[in-house]
C-alpha cells in the first residue's frame, strides 16, 4: 500500500444521481460490476449504493427527502460527480489541521459516515472546487 502524506487511500467517488437502482442496474450491464453495500444514511437524507472497485468504492448517491443537501444540490448541479473520499488514519486529527491551516470546512467536528466510518467534509470554496470527503475506518 502506497500513501501520499496524511491521504492512505482513494476511499470513494460521490456520484450523485436520481435513480438508484436504475443507476446500480446500469453499472451491472455496462461493467458487470456488482453492488457492496447498501444505506440509508439519514443524517444526509441520501440512500447510496457502494460499488466496489480494488480498495475503492464508487458510491451512488440519492437523496430521500426534499430538505436534504443533495437534493439542493442536484436541483442546481444535476448528476455527476459530487464529491471524493479520501482515506486518512485519523479524522479528527487532519481535520484539525486543515482548519488550522485556513480551509473552510462543512464539518466543525468528525461525525459517523456510512459503514460505520468516521467522516468530515471539506468545503470546496477553499479546496479549488472539491467537495472533499475525509474517511476513517
Ligand atoms: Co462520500
Amino acid at each position: 500500500m502506497s500513501s501520499s502524506g496524511k491521504l492512505t487511500e482513494l476511499d470513494h467517488v460521490g456520484i450523485a444521481v436520481r435513480d438508484l437502482d436504475a443507476v446500480v442496474e446500469w453499472y451491472e450491464k455496462m461493467f458487470g460490476a456488482t453492488v457492496a453495500h447498501r444505506e440509508r444514511i439519514e443524517s444526509d437524507g441520501v440512500d447510496e449504493a457502494l460499488i466496489k472497485v480494488a480498495d475503492s468504492y464508487i458510491q451512488l448517491l440519492t437523496p430521500f427527502r426534499d430538505d436534504s443537501p443533495l437534493a439542493k444540490y442536484m436541483e442546481k448541479n444535476g448528476e455527476g460527480i459530487h464529491h471524493v473520499g479520501y482515506r486518512v488514519d485519523s479524522t479528527e486529527e487532519v481535520l484539525e489541521d486543515v482548519k488550522a491551516q485556513g480551509a473552510r470546512v462543512v464539518d466543525e467536528h468528525p461525525r459517523t459516515g456510512s459503514r460505520g466510518t468516521t467522516v468530515a467534509f471539506l468545503h470546496p470554496k477553499t479546496a479549488f472546487g472539491t467537495l472533499i470527503e475525509l474517511v476513517q475506518e
